[in-house]
């Protein structure tokens, strides 16, 4: 099985991977997480190039580097990971090209949809939880523990998130269509409950939609 969860930074994805995984292992499930973009030798590296902000990177690059970490990720790990039996947890996965290249950065979805499936091998997953949060919100959870004033332009801000709030409300609005569009596979679940009723209704999902 594949799990992905999506949403715009800070609405919390991180915290209930691990919640999911101590409970699904508890379970005696095999799980395997993974994060995009990374989780190979070559996917981390160019993770670094587009994170760093030391540089510029035109929407096409971006798309592409994205997706050539994708392609690794798919090819060396999570196909033969769902091969042998393990249920692998995506931290992220296509549904974010499509909302921060096509609706965020105006890439055409057309041909975005192209550059997805030679990415993934058609490889889709089979529940999608979005952690759905406003981005002034998650922008004020990120750096609560920091200090760091509310902006999208400063310190401490990798390449992506110096894009600007308008850009963030932009891959909130795709990420609304990509479910709208897709509401067979998605979960949306509101990103501001606590942790725990969070983690709940994300099991209950899996309970309802996958009964052992
Ligand atoms: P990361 O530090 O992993 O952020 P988060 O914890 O929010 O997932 O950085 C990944 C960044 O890359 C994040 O801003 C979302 C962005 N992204 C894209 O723009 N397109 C993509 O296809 C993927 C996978 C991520």
């Amino acid at each position: 099985m594949l799990i992905s969860f999506e949403g715009i930074d800070g609405a919390g994805k991180s915290t209930q991977i691990q919640k999911l995984v101590t409970s699904m292992t508890s379970e005696g499930v095999d799980v395997v997480t993974l994060r995009e973009p990374g989780g190979t030798p070559a996917a981390e590296k160019i993770r670094l190039i587009l994170l760093e902000n030391s540089h510029k990177i035109s929407p096409i690059g971006e798309l592409l580097l994205f997706s050539a970490s994708r392609a690794e990720l798919v090819q060396e790990v999570i196909v033969p990971a769902l091969a042998s039996g393990k249920t692998v947890i995506l931290d992220r996965f296509y549904d974010s090209t499509t909302a921060y290249q096509g609706y965020g950065r105006g890439i055409n979805l057309d041909l975005l949809q192209s550059i997805i499936s030679i990415s993934t091998c058609a490889v889709t997953p089979d529940i999608t939880f979005y952690l759905d949060i406003e981005p002034e919100e998650a922008l004020k959870r990120k750096f609560a523990k920091t200090s760091i004033p509310l902006e999208f332009e400063g310190e401490g801000l990798d390449r992506m998130e110096r894009s600007g709030i308008e850009f963030y409300r932009k891959v909130q609005q795709g990420y609304r269509e990509i479910m709208r569009q897709n509401s067979e596979r998605f979960v949306s679940i509101n990103a501001l409950q606590p942790t725990g009723v969070i983690h709940f209704q994300i099991m209950e999902s899996l309970k309802a939609r996958f009964p052992v």
